[in-house]
Parts: structure tokens; C-alpha cells; sequence
């Protein structure tokens, strides 16, 4: 700011505090009228009229102490042009993100060696710990539950992170580096390359052949063309039996019950049309490797739940 804004800032800032002060002071009317009257101003509103009577007292002090936290204020913070502020730890002048980042700090320093703790323990042991489920819990409540749901049971294009199916992989390294890296799912558009009649007859083939659902009995579908544009198009990366590629985050198309797009017809071949392209937000960078480390037991311990509740 140049020097002239920053005076007539603090100038005007100024003026206009030391004008309020004296209105308050000058029209004070405590020391006129010791006692309260029944004197009226002499106007009416609607028949409501004015006392002439000094304000209540903590109203007065409101006015004040109002008056003495904006000095307060200004002297702590920056508001008076170029003034920074004299707030200690923020040598420099104070800003919103500087005070972000203090208390980040500040949270890292006393939080951060919990974390460390836990990241030098294996993954299986972290996903066993109270404590540590409970930190991961809360962490995937704040970072990870916009997109998988605060039950982590996922939503359309948002995998269900609580069952045994996996896109990329179950194991527990496998889940922290899909957290730590983040995941893009890359399945192409097939319209282009197979026609729509193409989309429609291996839509019928992945939905009756490979995952064993019904098809609707008024239409004739063209299963062995179906299998055929399998095998020529899809098969490298879905696999010859259909059940996926997890390095390639291609799904295993004879599981529904972990498909994240829909198994009906229709999305099916909304699917295989135009694509999908599933991202998983890398976490590292922003994160680090020791919060990571906890979400991924957390996720572990999600599954592992499922399917020991399962099993009984
Ligand atoms: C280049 C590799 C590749 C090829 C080839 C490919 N897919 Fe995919 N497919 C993927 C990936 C990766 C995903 C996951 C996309 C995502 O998660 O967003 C996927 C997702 C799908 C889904 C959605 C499953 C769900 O979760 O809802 C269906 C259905 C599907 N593919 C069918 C096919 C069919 C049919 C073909 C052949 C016409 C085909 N794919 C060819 C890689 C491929
Ligand atoms: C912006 C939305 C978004 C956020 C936020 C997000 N995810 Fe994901 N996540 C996805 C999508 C989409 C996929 C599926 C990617 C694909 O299509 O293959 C995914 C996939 C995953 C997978 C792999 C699932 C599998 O089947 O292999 C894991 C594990 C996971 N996320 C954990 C997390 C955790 C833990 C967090 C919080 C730090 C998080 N995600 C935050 C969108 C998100």
C-alpha cells in the first residue's frame, strides 16, 4: 500500500474513533440529571415519546468497551494501513494464513509424535489399535467421507470402502499407496471403436454372461457378438473371465455387488459408451505419510470388519 493510502487509512480510522468518543462523551447526560425525570424530549412518534434520561449504565460501558477493544484490536492486527500488527509469533504482521499455519504447527508438535508411533507399526497391528481407529475414524470423517460417505459404504462413481471388493487391490500396502498416490481409473469410450449397436450387444454380454443378471426378455441380444467385442476389446484389461486387472484399477465385471457405476442396462451401456474416469485425490502432499499411515489402517479395519461379521 502506498504511503499516501496507508496515512489517509489511518487517519480516517482514527478521526472516526476519536469523533465517536467525544459524541459519547459530549452527549453524555449522567452528571446534567443525577436523578431520573419524567421530562419528555418533547416529541412524538405514533404517541410514543422520549424520556429525557441518560442511557442505563452498561449500556453506556457497551458503547466503551467497544471503543477500547477496536484499540485493542488495531494495535494486536493489521488495520491501520501499513501497520503489521504487534501479535506475538507473527513477526512480520499477522495474517489469516500465517494463523493457519501457527496452529498447524502447533497441532503437529503435540500430535505428531502419536502419529509417528503409529506409522512405524505395521499397518495389521495399527488397524487392531483403539486409539488409532478412533484418530483415523475422525480423520476420514474431516478428509475422505465428501466422497465415500460418512459410513465409508461409497455412492455412485465412489467405491465402498467397507467390503471385500477392490478396484486396485485389498492388501494393506496396496490401500496406502492407493491413498497415498491417489488412483485415476481410465476406461475408455467405446462408442467410437464398436458402434452403438457394439455398446448394446457387449453390454448384454457383461450384464448376463459375466455378472449373471437377467436381461429383458422383449429384446433379442446378440450374446456371442457380445462375447466376441469382449475378447477383442475388453479383455485386455478386464481379463478373459471377466474378473479384472487390479493394477489397472479395472474392475472384476462378475462382481455387481462392487461395481460403482450401476449394473443396470442402461448404465451399463452408459458406461461402456462414453468411458468412466474414476479419480482417487493423491493424499501424500497434503496429508503426509504419517496420517496416511492411520487412514489406511482405518480402511483396513473397515473391511476386515465386514467380513468377520460376515463370516459368523
Ligand atoms: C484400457 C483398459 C480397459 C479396457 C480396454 C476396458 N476397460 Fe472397462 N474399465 C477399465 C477401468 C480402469 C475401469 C474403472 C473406471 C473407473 O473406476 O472410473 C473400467 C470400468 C468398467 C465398467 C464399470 C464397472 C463399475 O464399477 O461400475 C464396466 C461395465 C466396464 N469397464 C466394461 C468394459 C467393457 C465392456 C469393455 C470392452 C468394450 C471394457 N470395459 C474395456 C479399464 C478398461
Ligand atoms: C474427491 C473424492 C474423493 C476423496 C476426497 C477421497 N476419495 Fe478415495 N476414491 C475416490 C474415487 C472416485 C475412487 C475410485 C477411483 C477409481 O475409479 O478407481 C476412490 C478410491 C479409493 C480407494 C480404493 C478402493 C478400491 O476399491 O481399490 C481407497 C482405499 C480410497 N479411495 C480411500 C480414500 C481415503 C482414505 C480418503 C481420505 C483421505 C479418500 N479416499 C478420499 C474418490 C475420493
Amino acid at each position: 500500500m502506498s504511503t499516501f493510502w496507508s496515512w489517509y487509512i489511518t487517519l480516517l480510522t482514527v478521526g472516526t474513533l476519536l469523533a465517536l468518543s467525544w459524541l459519547i462523551f459530549a452527549t453524555r447526560k449522567s452528571e446534567v440529571h443525577k436523578n431520573p425525570t419524567d421530562q419528555t424530549m418533547g416529541h412524538a412518534f405514533d404517541g410514543i415519546e422520549e424520556y429525557d434520561n441518560p442511557l442505563p449504565k452498561w449500556w453506556f460501558m457497551l458503547f466503551v468497551g467497544t471503543i477500547v477493544f477496536s484499540i485493542g484490536y488495531l494495535v494486536l492486527y493489521p488495520g491501520l494501513g501499513n501497520w503489521k500488527g504487534v501479535l506475538p509469533g507473527y513477526e512480520g504482521g499477522w495474517t489469516q494464513v500465517k494463523q493457519w499455519q501457527h496452529e498447524v504447527d502447533k497441532a503437529d508438535e503435540l500430535y505428531g509424535p502419536i502419529f509417528a508411533k503409529y506409522a512405524a507399526m505395521p499397518l495389521e497391528e495399527v488397524a487392531k489399535d483403539e486409539q488409532a481407529l478412533k484418530m483415523g475414524g475422525r480423520m476420514f470423517a474431516t478428509y475422505c467421507s465428501v466422497c465415500h460417505g460418512s459410513d465409508a459404504k461409497g455412492a455412485v462413481g465412489f467405491p465402498n470402502l467397507t467390503d471385500s471388493h477392490w478396484r486396485w487391490g485389498g492388501e494393506p500396502s496396496i490401500i496406502k499407496t492407493t491413498i497415498l498416490n491417489g488412483r485415476m481409473g481410465a476406461m475408455p469410450a467405446w462408442a467410437p471403436v464398436i458402434g452403438e449397436d457394439g455398446v448394446q450387444q457387449v453390454a448384454a454380454y457383461v450384464r448376463k454372461n459375466l455378472a449373471d443378471l437377467s436381461l429383458p426378455a422383449d429384446k433379442p441380444y446378440d450374446l456371442d457378438k457380445g462375447a466376441a467385442i469382449y475378447a477383442a476389446n475388453c479383455l485386455a484389461c478386464h481379463g478373459a473371465k471377466g474378473k479384472g486387472m487390479a493394477v489397472l484399477g479395472a474392475p472384476d465385471l462378475t462382481s455387481p455387488a462392487g461395481w460403482i457405476y450401476g449394473s443396470s442396462l442402461v448404465q451399463l451401456q452408459q458406461t461402456i459408451r462414453h468411458g468412466r474416469n474414476g479419480q482417487m485425490p493423491a493424499q501424500e502432499q497434503y496429508l503426509g505419510n504419517d496420517k496416511v499411515h492411520l487412514l489406511a489402517a482405518y480402511v483396513l479395519s473397515l473391511s476386515q470388519n465386514q467380513q468377520s461379521a460376515a463370516a459368523q
